[in-house]
């Protein structure tokens, strides 16, 4: 469950589930920068520490919730589930390598989504762009991007893989964008840090101009959570086993710069 302290403002992420009867708190109240459950208001301050129980006088000491380590950077909260002692702050991606804040881009989060499918299947997704000109032929990507070799760079846990076209016809949604039904040079670029993050960088060259389209998008990829639905990426499911307790939600940062000269 996570919320934002109102005496600080900290976003905090502790466990769902009361401990007493396992109602889920994040169904429950906000009392202050506590959680009292919803059930009997047994109650749980920010760390996790249960700080009253309203039937009785003591306040059992093995009464409490997980509380994660979590950090904020650029749009996202990264929070660590496993065992405290190897919560490592330097693994998170440099916000700076990854292309958030750059001048001249505007960044805004634009959307999640939620995936019933191993956290997995959507690295594989992101990482193999030769898919662009088949799922998404009527948009982004077309044969360029599945024909035009591959170079790739792994450097411990990030991997680069990028594609530069040359020549290539311009996709239908660019077309429109840049107004342009020419020929295009591109660069499409996915930059993976293991487990679960994906900064993309899509560089469009207009031919016989100086006109340039860059796009950076953004996504954090949970390794768990819970979800309802199973929705679409560009208006078709993902191709994710069904996989019922391992579900995938992306949240995404998508910052777009567009010279004209
Ligand atoms: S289930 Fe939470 S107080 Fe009883
Ligand atoms: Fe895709």
């Amino acid at each position: 469950m996570l919320y934002r302290k109102r005496e600080d403002g900290k976003a905090v992420a502790v466990g769902g589930r009361c401990p007493h009867r396992y109602f889920p708190l994040g169904e429950s109240q906000r009392v202050g920068d506590s959680i009292q459950c919803g059930y009997h208001g047994i109650t749980f301050g920010a760390d996790g520490v249960c700080t009253r129980v309203p039937s009785q006088q003591t306040v059992p000491g093995v009464y409490k919730i997980p509380s994660y380590s979590l950090v904020e950077r650029g749009l996202w909260a990264f929070i660590w589930m496993g065992d405290p002692d190897k919560a490592d702050e330097s693994l998170i991606p440099d916000m700076k390598a990854i292309g958030y804040g750059l001048d001249g881009y505007h960044y805004a989060p634009v959307s999640t989504m939620y995936v019933e499918g191993r956290y997995q299947l959507l690295n594989d997704n992101l990482l193999d762009l030769t898919h662009l000109g088949f799922l998404h032929s009527s948009s982004i990507g077309n044969d360029a991007n599945a024909s035009t070799p591959e170079e790739r760079e792994v450097d411990g846990q990030h991997v680069r893989s990028r594609r530069f076209l040359k020549d290539a016809e311009i996709p239908p949604l660019l077309a429109q964008a840049a107004r342009w039904e020419g020929k295009i040079d591109r660069t499409a670029d996915m930059d993976f840090y293991a487990p679960g993050f994906h900064a993309g960088l899509d560089e469009t060259f207009i031919a016989e101009s100086s006109r340039a389209r860059k796009a950076r998008c953004l996504a954090g990829i949970p390794l768990a959570g819970r979800s309802r639905s199973l929705p679409a990426i560009q208006g078709r499911s993902l191709p994710c086993g069904a996989m019922p307790q391992s579900v995938i939600s992306t949240a995404s940062a998508f910052a777009l710069r567009q010279t004209c000269q």
